[in-house]
């Protein structure tokens, strides 16, 4: 990102359409309709369209060669200005794309003036932007691959720590904590998958459909797609400058990423609770309170909870701006920018501060092992058993099972501590046998089934998403 100023100038007649007026624009107008103090993020996009642009121009014999390489040499000269903050965007020339090519002109003379043949700002700013969304998706990919790795490292060294399981935030079987993390390595390999797909659909290059109709001049449209790594140029001329599908299908992945992180944010709220203490975050990624010296906050979770919501916001933004718009090019377009910016802003925040946080945490085992004693995490297994080895249909093993549980209440026991003798009361087809697993332990142990959380399992699952996603 670039963190230029951007000047105002007295609203003077655009140099570069203001043949037909006689006065500038009012200073309202100029301020509604300038895009620069946002769009000039499309910089170095803008100034690689239009270098392929002006090398398929002459290799087309459209303009001179020596014209060509002019204005590539200028706009290299240019697009350094800009990364090195030496550039100064006048919001009186609207967008990137007339501060690049304003500042062509300054720099090389007449030669700058072919630049925009057989091109408009329409089919520019649908490729620039297409650009921009395609790098913020590889970099989504990155950063979520991370986490990943960092959520893998975690499930390799907890495969055998016991917590509970819950459902409606109520214990229900014991899990590991390796198969929690591993819950949210599978979300995270959608979400990235789902980028992957987005970015296939959007690898099409709109440049050559011109303000909306196509172009009179002789240019090759696959040139300029396959220079800027597209797969092929657009289809129609009119999609190509009028949809935006690309962004809100950008917009609507990292939604779901940011769903799904949300959850993991909201976890980490709950698990480092004082009633919980089932993890710790480190210094690093903890804040202190200004009144109350004991406080340890995780602000860096609830934030990523909260930035959900703001990117939400941007999807169902964006889609109401595009919803009944008539084809081709309507200004209203202008208009997708800045949540996508924002977007990527946000969802970058999120994934790495989840990184950090994932990776510096330690977990609590004893803490994880006494809560999962409470609320007879080990019922389902009793039942099962009654099912597996005592033959009992599974619903009336799921009675018996309530009425061992009562029991167990009403003495204060755990389910393994309840005597022989009382559970026979119960249903004598029930034996000694059935102590091996009533544990905790026995419980994760057996649940080896495909995806289950047994350690053996887990293990299982980190080495195959290490092959899968590392
Ligand atoms: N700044 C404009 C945008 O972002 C560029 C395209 C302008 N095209 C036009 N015909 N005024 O949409």
């Amino acid at each position: 990102m670039t963190n230029e100023t951007v000047s105002d100038t007295a609203p003077t007649v655009n140099s570069l359409w203001g043949g037909r007026f006689a006065s500038g624009p009012d200073a309202v107008m100029e301020r509604i309709n300038a895009s620069i103090d946002f769009d000039k993020r499309l910089a170095a996009q803008d100034i690689a369209g239009s270098m392929a642009h002006a090398r398929m121009l002459s290799a087309q014999g459209i303009i001179e060669q020596a014209d060509a390489d002019a204005i590539v040499d200028g706009l290299e000269r240019i697009g350094l200005a800009i990364a090195e903050g030496r550039f100064d965007f006048s919001r009186s020339l609207e967008d990137i794309h007339m501060n690049v090519e304003s500042a062509l002109a300054a720099d090389i003379g007449a030669a700058a003036g072919r630049l925009h043949t057989a091109r408009s700002r329409n089919d520019q700013v649908a490729t620039d932007f297409r650009l921009w969304v395609r790098d913020a998706i590889d970099r989504l990919d990155h950063g979520l691959k991370e986490l990943q790795a960092a959520l893998i490292g975690q499930a390799e060294r907890h495969a055998d720590t016991i917590m509970p399981g819950f459902t409606h935030l109520q214990s229900a079987q014991p899990v590991t904590f390796g198969h929690h993390m591993m819950a949210y390595v599978e979300m995270i390999g959608r979400d990235r998958s789902r980028a992957v797909d987005c970015r296939k659909r959007l690898n099409e290059c709109p440049l050559g459909a011109a303000a909306l109709a196509g172009t009179p001049f002789p240019i090759d449209r696959g040139m300029t797609a396959a220079a800027l790594g597209f797969d092929g140029p657009t289809r129609n001329s009119l999609d190509s400058v009028s949809d935006r599908d690309f962004a809100i299908e950008y917009l609507n992945t990292v939604s779901i990423t940011a769903m799904h992180l949300s959850r993991l944010a909201e976890e980490l709220v709950i698990w480092t609770s004082d009633a919980f203490r089932f993890v710790r975050l480190s210094d690093g990624y903890t804040t202190g309170s200004s009144i109350m010296p004991q406080k340890r906050n995780p602000d860096a979770a609830e934030l990523s909870r909260a930035k959900a919501g703001r990117i939400f916001g941007h999807l169902i933004g964006l889609l109401t701006v595009m919803k009944g718009l008539p084809l081709a090019y309507q200004k209203d377009m202008q208009e997708d920018k800045e949540p996508v910016f924002d977007a990527d802003d946000s969802i970058g925040l999120m994934v790495a501060a989840m990184t950090g946080m994932i990776g510096d945490l330690t977990a609590n085992p004893e803490a994880m092992r006494q809560a999962v004693s409470a609320g007879f995490p080990t019922a389902t297994d009793l039942a099962d058993w009654l099912v597996r080895v005592a033959g009992l249909p599974f619903r009336e093993a799921h009675h018996v099972t309530g009425r061992v549980v009562r029991l167990a209440e009403e003495t204060g026991a755990k389910l393994e501590d309840v005597p022989l003798a009382a559970m026979r009361d119960i249903d004598d087809r029930i034996t000694e046998d059935v102590y091996a697993v009533l544990t905790v332990d026995a419980s994760v142990a057996s649940r080896t089934s495909l995806g289950g959380t047994a350690p053996v399992r887990v293990r299982e699952a980190v080495a195959d998403a290490r092959e899968r996603y590392l």
